[in-house]
């Protein structure tokens, strides 16, 4: 299950942004992945599928690629998949969740996820109703109709707690998982996206992407740069970067097995692999981890994460206990109840948890 959120807080934005029977078509959306490709003008916004009328098809379709004027034709270019691209360059707005895909049709992978007021940096359109839109430095495609040229006033989302679920109260999310401390088992979590392909737990996720927009409303950018792993993948990560420290570096097996287990947890060990960690940094300087702590984001997540729930979790001074460098970019979930408390004790949360235990 990917898609989270109370249905009606998307379709309700969705009425509020198209006309017609958008609300029911957005909820439709929902349900499918995305619309099927063919049967919408991509022109974004101002009406549904079915009050769509057929002139605006047609007139896309045979003399669409207008820019500055009537006469003014774009270039068109031809993706190599049998999709012809018309260039148009725009910022459009998502007003529902919706699926990035590789190609302009829902036969195509996906390769993200954009939420309800995600910027989209468009490129193009084709004739049937997708976007081009730069994604990740990457070329991608959205289906035109979810996207409006006005950022949209989102309304409040509430989390879907799906019955049984793992987490059954607040208090069940401040627990600890380190090298000692493996996930259990029978652990198992919903997901939901936070930005870009970047994943977390659904209650998580909630309050990251809250803690995300609270910063930028505060003209702070921050860039999601991982979140949710699979223990696989830890495995992969874990793997991989012992084998690069050998060969790039020159170090000996162990030399470079001890020099990851300070920055990787192992697989099962690792905070991410609960789906409650997240690393984030400066969106404009997210290619270097270290400086990060000297820079307006981390003041302002140092400042306000535990107002959603999110602590600082691998503490300068305290690599003996957590076992991990200094991360300034790594904030775990443990919910609003207890972060602000630890975050004020100056303690990690070993040792947090440690005194409250005796
Ligand atoms: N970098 C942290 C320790 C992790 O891999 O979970
Ligand atoms: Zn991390």
């Amino acid at each position: 299950m990917r898609l989270k959120y109370k249905r009606a807080a998307a379709a309700a934005l969705a009425a509020l942004t198209l006309s017609g029977c958008a609300g029911r078509q957005a909820e439709e959306k929902l349900q499918s992945g995305d619309a099927p490709a063919g049967t919408v003008p991509a022109v974004t916004s101002a009406w549904s599928e079915e009050t769509a009328p057929e002139s605006v098809t047609e007139a896309l379709t045979t003399s669409a690629p207008v820019t500055k004027g009537p006469e003014a034709v774009t270039t068109a270019t031809e993706t190599g998949d049998g999709y012809t691209v018309y260039d148009r360059s725009e910022v459009r707005y998502s007003i529902d969740t919706v699926n990035v895909r590789e190609l302009p049709s829902t036969e195509s992978k996906v390769v993200g996820q954009l939420n309800p007021g995600d910027e989209a940096a468009v490129t193009g359109y084709t004739s049937t109703g997708w976007l081009r839109i730069s994604y990740n430095g990457a070329t991608a495609y959205v289906f035109g109709q979810y996207f409006s040229e006005i950022k949209p006033e989102l309304p409040e989302q509430e989390v879907v707690i799906p019955e049984g679920y793992y987490f059954s109260s607040p208090a069940d999310y401040f627990f600890i998982v380190n090298k000692q401390n493996f996930l259990p088992e029978d652990y198992a979590i919903e997901t939901d996206f936070v930005q870009g392909s970047y994943e977390l737990e659904i209650v998580a996720a909630k309050h990251c992407k809250d803690m995300i927009a609270a910063a930028e409303k505060d003209g702070i950018e921050l860039k999601v740069l991982s979140a949710y792993r699979t223990v696989d993948y830890q495995k992969k990560l874990f793997e991989r970067n012992v084998n690069s420290r050998m060969e790039d570096d020159g170090m000996t097996y162990d030399e470079a097995y001890y020099d990851v287990s300070i920055n990787i947890a192992p697989p099962g060990g690792s905070e991410h692999n609960a789906g409650l960690a997240v690393d984030i940094i400066d969106k404009n300087h997210w290619d270097t981890y270290t400086a990060f702590e000297d820079t307006k984001e981390f003041e302002w997540l140092y400042a306000h994460c535990a107002e959603y729930g999110f602590i600082l979790r691998y503490l300068k001074g305290k690599e003996d206990i957590t076992g991990y460098i200094y991360e300034p970019w790594h904030y775990r979930y443990v919910g609003t109840e207890y972060a602000s408390a630890v975050m004020a004790s100056g303690l990690c949360l070993e040792e947090y948890i440690g005194q409250n235990e005796t």
